[in-house]
């Protein structure tokens, strides 16, 4: 299948590496041009364990290609991915202003039936935004042509990227085309063998799919953290406390360790993302004072409570 992906950080090399080492042929397009010039030569601009092998296999046997030309990634793949940053505005929220601009470029660009497939970590209604955009962008032209807009989550841990994509513990796509989902079902078909990973949901529930489970992971953490504190004034071993509680199968030993959260860079952000004005909806942490530090983070920093911000129609 032809796949470009947009943004070729963290996860858009993973995931196009991924996909063209399974048969696909992927365009990677960035615009950065220095990331795009040492990626053609083979330079991994970030550190992830076999990474470098499968993105060289795959460049020298032509599937996987890095360019700077977004029209030529737009004519290029029938799925196009985004997976371009969308790091924390001034208050927290995500600044989707990179989203917009690839949907804005697809609309420019596209001259056939495209499927937009939206990676990077977005608030609810983003997929909404990018419809406009698109269908915006195509009217300007004066032409009329149909698109898709899916939502399709990543939850890729760095460090284990690669394996987080190969063997994935679920895939979400959020769609209203069950048609699409088929497609979409038949993409990542390589990577969902042994079971049915693939879960189908409408496109908003898909969203909040990725904000709701960076928050539990975050209250777990939180929760683990002032755990700890409670122990060392007490003169407990929290770990021992630990294995006490995750025997218990409603709580479980995963992810309920103390100390420095892990997730990625963009844990933190994406927990803080959306703490927003009035149009939210607060998800209070198990412990609504929880304190949770991220590597580098501090007493002073602290994440109080999670929250999700609602699309403007709620
Ligand atoms: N890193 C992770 O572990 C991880 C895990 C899951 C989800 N995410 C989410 O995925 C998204 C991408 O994260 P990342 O870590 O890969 O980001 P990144 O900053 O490593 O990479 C983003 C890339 O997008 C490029 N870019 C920006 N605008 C572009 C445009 N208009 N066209 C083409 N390329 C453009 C940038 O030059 C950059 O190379 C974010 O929303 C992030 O929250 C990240």
């Amino acid at each position: 299948m032809k796949i470009t992906v947009f943004g070729s950080g963290y996860v858009g090399l993973v995931t196009g590496a991924c996909l063209a080492d399974v048969g696909n042929h992927v365009v990677c397009v960035d615009i950065d041009a220095g990331k795009v010039e040492r990626l053609s030569k083979g330079e991994i601009p970030i550190y992830e364990p076999g990474l470098d092998d499968v993105v060289k296999r795959n460049h020298e046997a032509g599937r996987l290609q890095f360019t700077t030309d977004i029209k030529s990634g737009v004519d290029h793949g029938l799925f196009q991915f985004i997976a371009v940053g969308t790091p924390p505005d001034e208050d927290g929220s995500a600044d989707l202003q990179h989203v917009v601009a690839v949907a804005r470029s697809v609309g420019e660009h596209m001259d056939e039936y495209r499927i937009i497939i939206d990676k990077s970590t977005v608030p609810v209604g983003t997929a909404d935004r990018v419809r406009d955009e698109v269908a915006a962008s195509i009217k300007n032209r004066g032409v009329d042509l149909e698109f898709d807009v899916v939502s399709n989550p990543e939850f890729l841990k760095e460090g284990a990227a690669l394996e987080d994509f190969m063997r994935p513990d679920r895939i979400i796509v959020g769609t209203d085309n069950p048609r699409v989902t088929e497609l979409l079902r038949l993409l990542y078909e390589p990577f969902n063998r042994s079971r049915d990973r693939l879960i189908a949901m409408d496109i908003r529930s898909a969203e909040l799919t990725k904000y709701a489970a960076n928050a539990m992971l975050a209250t777990k953490i939180s929760f683990m953290n002032e755990l700890a504190n409670v122990a060392e004034r007490v003169g407990a071993d929290i770990e021992q406390v630990r294995i006490g509680i995750g025997s218990d199968p409603r709580i479980g030993y995963h992810f309920i360790y103390p100390g420095c959260g892990y997730g990625g860079s963009c844990f933190p952000k994406d927990v803080k993302a959306g703490c927003c004005s009035t149009r939210s909806m607060r998800i209070s942490t198990a412990i609504s004072r929880a304190r949770w530090w991220p590597s580098g983070g501090s007493r002073s920093n602290p994440i109080p409570t999670i929250c999700v911000r609602l699309p403007a129609a709620c």
